[in-house]
């Protein structure tokens, strides 16, 4: 849908039949406004009687969480209107900071990033909003939704009162906050509230400088008229909340509803009661078992949260995907990248389809507010096909000339991500041995010190992989003048915890024996800009390099394909492969990691492939490549498989049959 990039036309479609075309209305909103100038728009908290009101009638939300960033443009009026027709009034999603300023002073707001254009959907699907804008948003996103750039100063106190961090706050902000004015629901718009930080008092600093300076900054450019809140759980009640902002609370099925609202009570004495993440499903990592919260415990406790009149937020309802390189990371005990997949085991499926959940959601909602009239679309069509066998385009390092031409940087030791301003993916650390290791010796990196996943090749051999809090060291042997190549991958920074400072890179220097490693080449991979110039070119395998029978450590493989039939949404099934990132038609669908789980396929949106003409995908395979290079589409979603059924892709490979290719040309 285009930018309608008129808010009051937003206000009108709150109210619109299907029939009402869009000049007709704008007639009809002059005629209206004109006619009734008394009518003040206004969302405020009702103290005496615990509740809100919405233009002076008592108002509750059931709202539901997706974030745009998830979703592909093209899907979000799809996403809206399931959400609107499970009986929802609202919706609730953060804005990232990182996906709208690259670079700092340089700012994205078009395509995926089109803020505007969906704030525009959620009004045309009769959605009031609750925005989250942060600016640490956590969301399971890269960094909480913090630009990595921000770290190009290492010492930067980030979410405290820091100026290096504040100046870089309001510079966005001032950005930001403008273009959202309009459409604050006073103003004409469907923006009913907003939220300041995210859940700061887990953050653990406790600054409340820092909230108050965030206060003011929202109230200089938004006004006194908004409502601004904060949301925490039980437990950051303390540090997270501020006398200014309206005091919300996060918690989930599981938990005891009246001892948590009594807890609240503490923080806001009067107002209605608002949980603004009840937690439907919950995340994934990779190498954890899938997460799912059944039904019956999910809208049992959103039944007793609605009886006793509060307004709730439901995290996730429509997960979504982590294309790309997006996925955040938790500490527990060890790092914790999350799944490409963020489909929450929410009510409304990843691909986009109404689950069991969202049926017994919708009926609990039925008995609290009206619901639209009108069945929920069926889920979409989907389809399978394959296997596809993939052919070697070559290894990673063979194509270091596009994929960083402009050289690499030179250090005695070597430089992190942030330093050489590599914000994602992949950066290559090369050096040479100056003496000769005859015998097997031990290499590793001090202080655990390998962020994320090293990649470990010397003349051209795959060695191993070293792993962060994983595997910590591997066995070299090495003549004078050997070359030494770690390509290191970013799994995603963290976004939760008490230190999102998470540098990425070698952060100390490796050491092979006793000897420490200096005299580092390291060259930032462009893979994306690659994988795009190949797409007009169909590069042929000849191009590169290394022999067939066993290619392993970072490569890329590749085939087209073609769709004839009608198509549907599919979902990437890479069996016997390990890990790497996949592209469709240039587009990064993010990470696979078969070999660890639990998810074993992508969910691939089908406005990503192309019907009737060719369709490209390419394969960053990091460390091994199966007996068979093939993929398959399948037409159900794998996310859980278990986390000890680590070598799954032996199963596979020869035994299982697979179905023939069907109305599909390999090229
Ligand atoms: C919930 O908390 C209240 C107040 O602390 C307590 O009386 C009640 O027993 C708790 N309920 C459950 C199921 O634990
Ligand atoms: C993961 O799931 C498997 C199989 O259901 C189970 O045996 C195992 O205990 C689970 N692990 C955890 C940490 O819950
Ligand atoms: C946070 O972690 C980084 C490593 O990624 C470390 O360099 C930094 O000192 C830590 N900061 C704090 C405040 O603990
Ligand atoms: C995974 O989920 C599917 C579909 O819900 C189910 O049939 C299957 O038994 C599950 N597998 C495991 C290993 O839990």
């Amino acid at each position: 849908m285009a930018n309608l990039g008129n808010p009051r036309c937003a206000l009108v479609a709150q109210q619109t039949p299907p029939w009402l075309s869009f000049p007709l209305l704008l007639l009809l909103l002059l005629l209206l406004t004109q006619a009734d100038p008394g009518t003040r728009r206004s969302f405020v908290v009702d103290r005496d009687n615990d509740r809100f009101l919405l233009d002076g009638a008592p108002f509750r939300y059931v709202s539901g969480s997706l974030h745009y960033f998830r979703v592909p443009p093209v899907l979000w009026a799809d996403r809206l209107n399931k959400m609107r027709m499970s009986g929802l009034n609202a919706i609730q999603f953060y804005v990232p900071w990182n996906y709208h300023e690259p670079e700092r002073g340089v700012y994205n707001f078009e395509g995926s990033r089109d803020l505007i254009a969906f704030l525009t959907e959620a009004s045309l699907a009769n959605l009031y909003v609750i925005l989250r804008p942060g600016p640490y948003i956590c969301a399971e996103w890269e960094m909480g939704g913090l630009p990595a750039w921000l770290l190009q100063n290492p010492k930067i106190r980030l979410r405290t009162s820091d100026p290096l961090f504040l100046e870089a706050v309001d510079s966005w902000f001032k950005v930001l906050l403008p273009k959202i004015y309009p459409w604050l629901y006073h103003n004409g718009g469907n923006i009913i509230s907003i939220q300041v930080e995210n859940e700061y008092g887990s953050f653990g600093v406790c600054d409340t400088s820092y909230m108050k300076h965030l206060t003011g900054l929202f109230r200089t450019i938004l006004g006194k008229e908004i409502l601004l809140f904060t949301t925490d759980g039980p437990e950051g009640l303390q540090c997270g909340s501020l006398q200014e902002l309206y005091t919300t609370v996060d918690f989930g099925p599981a938990d005891n509803i009246s001892k948590i609202f009594a807890l609240l009570r503490k923080y806001e004495p009067r107002g209605p009661m608002v949980n603004s993440e009840y937690y439907t499903g919950w995340l994934d990592y990779w190498g954890q078992n899938h997460s799912v919260r059944p039904a019956p415990a999910v809208t049992k406790s959103l039944e007793k949260m609605l009886s006793l009149g509060a307004s709730v937020n439901m995290y996730m309802f429509h997960g979504g995907t982590n294309f790309g390189y997006w996925n955040g990371a938790d500490e527990k005990g060890r790092f914790l990248p999350i799944t490409t997949s963020y489909d929450y085991d929410a009510p409304i499926s990843e691909a986009g389809d109404p689950t069991p959940k969202l049926f017994a959601i919708r009926n609990v909602i039925s008995k609290f507010q009206e619901i639209p009239l009108g069945p929920l679309p069926p889920p979409s069509p989907k389809m399978k096909f394959g296997p596809l066998t993939l052919r070697l385009i070559g290894d990673l390092l063979g194509f270091l000339d596009i994929l960083c031409p402009q050289g690499p940087v030179h250090s005695i030791l070597p430089l992190t991500f942030e330093a050489i301003k590599q914000d994602h993916g992949f950066v290559l650390y090369q050096t040479v041995l100056t003496v000769t290791i005859a015998e097997l010796t031990e290499f590793w990196v001090p202080k655990n010190g390998i962020h994320d996943r090293a990649y470990v090749i010397l003349d051209g051999v795959f060695q191993g992989v070293l792993e962060r809090d994983m595997k910590n060291k591997l066995f070299l042997t090495g003549k004078v003048g050997t070359k030494l190549d770690i390509v290191v991958e970013n799994m995603g920074r963290l976004s939760f915890g008490s230190n999102c400072s998470d540098f990425k890179g070698l952060l100390e220097p490796p050491v092979l024996g006793d000897l420490i490693l200096t005299n580092w080449l390291m060259y930032p991979l462009n893979v994306d800009k690659l994988v795009k110039w190949w797409i007009p070119l169909q590069l042929k395998n000849k191009l590169n390099s290394r022999p067939l029978p066993s290619p392993s450590g970072p490569v890329f493989f590749s085939t087209t394909f073609s769709i004839l039939s009608s198509g549907g949404d599919t979902f990437l099934y890479l069996p016997g492969w390990t890990k790497g990132q996949v592209w469709i038609n240039g587009f990064n669908l993010g990470r696979y990691w078969t070999k660890r789980g639990p998810q074993e396929t992508l969910y691939v949106p089908r406005p990503l492939l192309n019907q009737g003409v060719s369709n490209k995908i390419i394969l960053l395979e990091l460390e091994n490549v199966p007996a068979k290079p093939q993929i398959q589409f399948l037409d159900t979603p794998i996310l859980n498989s278990t986390s000890h059924k680590t070598f799954i892709y032996s199963l596979l490979t020869d035994t299982q049959s697979v179905p023939e290719p069907m109305e599909l040309s390999g090229h």
